[in-house]
Order: C-alpha cells, then sequence, then structure tokens
C-alpha cells in the first residue's frame, strides 16, 4: 500500500496517491459508481469508486470483485483506502478520493446507529458506539481543546500543576453528597474537590492547580448534573477576592477563545453562534451580590420571561433563577457574596457581616448555569474550627487542614470550575451527558 496519511492531512497530497485508515460512515452511489463517507476520528471524507476504472487497472474478474466490495461495504466497517487525492469545490471539504484499490480490515453487520433518529435512552446505551456519530466527535474534540487551553492558562500565568488525591479520609465540600467506600476497613470517600489539598500545596509552591475527576453522590436528575465530572481547581495566596474574579474572568475567556482556535470545525458541526462566544470574550463579566440579584428577581417577578418561584432574601437559587438572571445581563455573570448559611465551612464572611460570605458562583448565560464556584478561605484557626464544628464536621478529620491556619496562615482564594459544565456551555447543547465520554448519572453507569 502505499503512503499511509490521515484524512486531515490530505490537503497536502493532492494529485498524490495515499492510504487511508478509515470507517465507512455511510454510502450511497448506483450502478458503475459508489461513494463513501470515510471517517477516521480527524474528519470526514468523501471517497468515489468508478467500476471501468477497477477493471482498467486489476482486469475484469478482480476489477469487478473489487468494485463490489466497495458496493456492499456496510456502516462502520473499517476499511485501508487508497485512491488519488483529488481538489473539489464541490464537496464540504474541499477535497476528495478517487479510490483505486481498497481493503477491508473489520466487518460490521448490523451496527444499531443508523442515520435515522433514535432515543436518548438507546444513544446512551450505545454510548460505546454514539461516540463515533459527527456530534459527539465534536463534543470530545471541544472537550480537548478547553483542556489543553486550560493547561496553558495555568502554566502562563505562572501556576503549578499539583495533583490532589481522589480517595480521602474527609468531606471536601459537605458531607449529605459523599460516596463512601471501604478503606480497608475504615470509610473513606471519594473526593468533591481537590480544594483544601490545594491550600496545603499553595503554602509549598505559590500559585497551584488540579485537574482530575471528582464525585457527588447527588440525587439530582437534571441537565446539569453528573455524579462523577472532572473539575479544574484553582488556589492562589495574596490575591483579593476582586483579583479572584479578575483570575477567572481572564480563565475562562483563555477557555472560549481556545475552543474558537483549536476547535472551529466543532463548533460548526453543532452550528454554534461563534458571535455570541466572541461576545463574551470582549465584553467584561457582570459581577452582581446575591442580595442585589434577589432584589432584581424579585423586581421582575411579573416580567413575561420571568418562570421563576417567588423568592426571599436568604433563599437559594433554583436553575430557573440561575437562567433568568444571566439571561437578563446576557454575558457570564458573578453572582457574589452569598448567605453564609448555604455555602461550604471554609468561606471567609464579607468584613462586618457573618452573614454573608466572600465568595462568587459564575452563572453562563443562555441558561447554562453555574460553570465556577470560588471564594475567599477563612484563614484563622479558631473561626474555620468553629465553623468545622458547626457544619457537624469532626475536626479530628480535619486537623491537617487547619494546620494550614497554624504554620504562617495567609490570605488566599481559589476556585474550581466544572469542566462538563463548561463544555456544555461552549458547544451550546442542551444536556451535560454529551460532554464526557462516558457519564455517570442517577441512574446510569454503563457502559
Ligand atoms: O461549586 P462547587 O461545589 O465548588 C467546589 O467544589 C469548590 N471546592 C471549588 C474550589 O473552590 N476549588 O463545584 C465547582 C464547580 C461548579 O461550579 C460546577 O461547574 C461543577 O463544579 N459542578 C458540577 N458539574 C457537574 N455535575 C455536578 N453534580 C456538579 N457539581 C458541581
Ligand atoms: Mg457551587
Amino acid at each position: 500500500m502505499s503512503n499511509y496519511i490521515t484524512i486531515t492531512d490530505v490537503k497536502k497530497h493532492v494529485g498524490e496517491e495515499v492510504t487511508i485508515g478509515a470507517w465507512v460512515a455511510n454510502k450511497s452511489g448506483k450502478g458503475k459508481i459508489a461513494f463513501l463517507q470515510l471517517r477516521d476520528g480527524t474528519a470526514f471524507f468523501q471517497g468515489v469508486a468508478f467500476k471501468p476504472n477497477f477493471i482498467e487497472k486489476f482486469g475484469e474478474e478482480v476489477g469487478t470483485e473489487k468494485f463490489n466490495t466497495i458496493k456492499k461495504l456496510s456502516q462502520e466497517s473499517s476499511v485501508y483506502v487508497t485512491g488519488v487525492v483529488k481538489e473539489d469545490e464541490r464537496s464540504k471539504f474541499g477535497y476528495e478520493l478517487d479510490i483505486t484499490d481498497i481493503q477491508v480490515i473489520g466487518s460490521s453487520e448490523d451496527y444499531p446507529i443508523t442515520p435515522k433518529e433514535h432515543g436518548t435512552d438507546f444513544l446512551m446505551d450505545n454510548r460505546h458506539l454514539w461516540l463515533r456519530s459527527r456530534k459527539q466527535m465534536a463534543m470530545m474534540r471541544i472537550r480537548n481543546a478547553i483542556i489543553y487551553a486550560s493547561y496553558e492558562f495555568f502554566d502562563q500565568n505562572g501556576f503549578v500543576k499539583f495533583d490532589s488525591p481522589i480517595l480521602s479520609g474527609n468531606a471536601a465540600e459537605n458531607t449529605t453528597e459523599l460516596f463512601e467506600t471501604d478503606y480497608f476497613g475504615n470509610p473513606a470517600f471519594l473526593s468533591q474537590s481537590g480544594q483544601l489539598y490545594l491550600e496545603a500545596g499553595m503554602m509549598a509552591l505559590g500559585r497551584v492547580y488540579d485537574f482530575g475527576p471528582v464525585f457527588r453522590a447527588e440525587k439530582s436528575k437534571t441537565r446539569r448534573h453528573l455524579t462523577e465530572f472532572w473539575m479544574m481547581d484553582a488556589e492562589y495566596p495574596f490575591l483579593t477576592h476582586d483579583q479572584s474574579l479578575d483570575l477567572q474572568e481572564a480563565y475562562v475567556k483563555a477557555l472560549i477563545q481556545g475552543v474558537l482556535d483549536r476547535a472551529p470545525e466543532a463548533l460548526e458541526i453543532l452550528d454554534r453562534d461563534t458571535d455570541l462566544l466572541k461576545k463574551y470574550i470582549a465584553e467584561p463579566f457582570k459581577r452582581v451580590s446575591y442580595d442585589d440579584a434577589i432584589d432584581l428577581l424579585k423586581e421582575h417577578a411579573d416580567d413575561e420571561d420571568a418562570d421563576y418561584e417567588p423568592i426571599e432574601h436568604g433563599d437559594d437559587f433554583g436553575s430557573p433563577h440561575e437562567t433568568w438572571i444571566s439571561n437578563y445581563f446576557g454575558v457570564p455573570t458573578f453572582i457574589v457574596n452569598y448567605p453564609a448559611s448555604f455555602k461550604a465551612f471554609y468561606m471567609k464572611p464579607v468584613p462586618g457581616n457573618e452573614e454573608r460570605v466572600l465568595c462568587a458562583d459564575l452563572l453562563a448565560p443562555e441558561g447554562y448555569g453555574e460553570i465556577i464556584g470560588g471564594s475567599e478561605r477563612e484563614t484563622d484557626y479558631d473561626k474555620l474550627y468553629n465553623k468545622i464544628v458547626e457544619n457537624g464536621l469532626d475536626p479530628k478529620d480535619y486537623d491537617w487542614y487547619l494546620d494550614l491556619r497554624k504554620y504562617g496562615t495567609v490570605p488566599h482564594a481559589g476556585f474550581g470550575l466544572g469542566l462538563e459544565r463548561m463544555v456544555t456551555f461552549v458547544a451550546g447543547t442542551k444536556h451535560i451527558r454529551e460532554a464526557i465520554p462516558f457519564p455517570r448519572m442517577l441512574h446510569r453507569i454503563k457502559p
């Protein structure tokens, strides 16, 4: 076989005979002509086979046999296909392959996912195959671009990657959403966030970040919740809360830009409005206090588009409230200074107001909800100790975390971004389940 290349590389080989390893995504044509829609993960590409050319090259018998092999290829068969790369203005990709030879690698009988419409449950049961479809491949490429941009941003901003453990002896966020496991006769928990460990790393290395799977035994069955998802946590010393928000804003903009730069075809496949994405980069994010947001919701409660429950100061937002707020502003919006009562134990109170904490949730526009949770951390040993007790946690489990306030405590802040929420938002898809290769949800752990 000749020169083996991938589909994205065909532009460098116009006029040459090349061989591509690929899957048959679809097939059409009749009589003496066959069209193959080829897919190799890098792109889609059309190959054309013309029977007389095969007979001319291989003789009547072998030529006919090879041409018939192509005609009989079923969806998702794997092949080595050889041909001459032609520029072709009619094809969306700009190139086409004039097929000169074929070798079947693996057959594929009765592939379950046909080009017709399928229900979500069926597709989810076949997630291992569904990943091959155009839209799902685009989702994974966007995910990849965000991960790449995240590493790049942290590296360029002086952060050190510091890996937090997944098995832990204590809760990072709360005790109601913990997956417990047996650790040689003692209880251990799957990490909800690497934050507490990052705080230790921050005191050794300055700016640190982690990126790994985290787990929440949340019985929520919404389009925003997974039980296993990937989180980027970052932690940094000596920044004020406002500077922390500046950093988060720059980070989210860098992630969106990273997708525009590295996965434009994926955005096109998903029909994403890139003008909106560019607007989120160009315009400053909004910053609103929790109390002002409540006032705004109360003020607009009778508006036509306000399909949320009545809300009072001291109540937590539901998704309809979050959706309405972010749509109102039209750009990503930080809600700052939530009531301490529904936030985690480690947050520092607003000076002079113990009821509110120096925290922010970043709400994405277009109804995507919270993509970042972050805060300034309590630095005082006694106050933190009391918060741990008030939250019904055992200070003995947190002795190491309290030590960080005993030996050279410093002002510090950090945040965590949920990767799949970010992917869903940038991709403009409705449900978070398509943002991760194998989603784990309330009623799903297979495949
Ligand atoms: O707001 P959360 O719970 O914050 C923390 O865990 C902090 N310890 C982070 C930190 O300060 N280092 O979670 C952070 C983000 C949320 O904003 C959301 O994007 C995502 O994680 N998230 C989920 N994503 C999918 N499914 C779920 N069940 C999620 N829960 C949180
Ligand atoms: Mg949160």
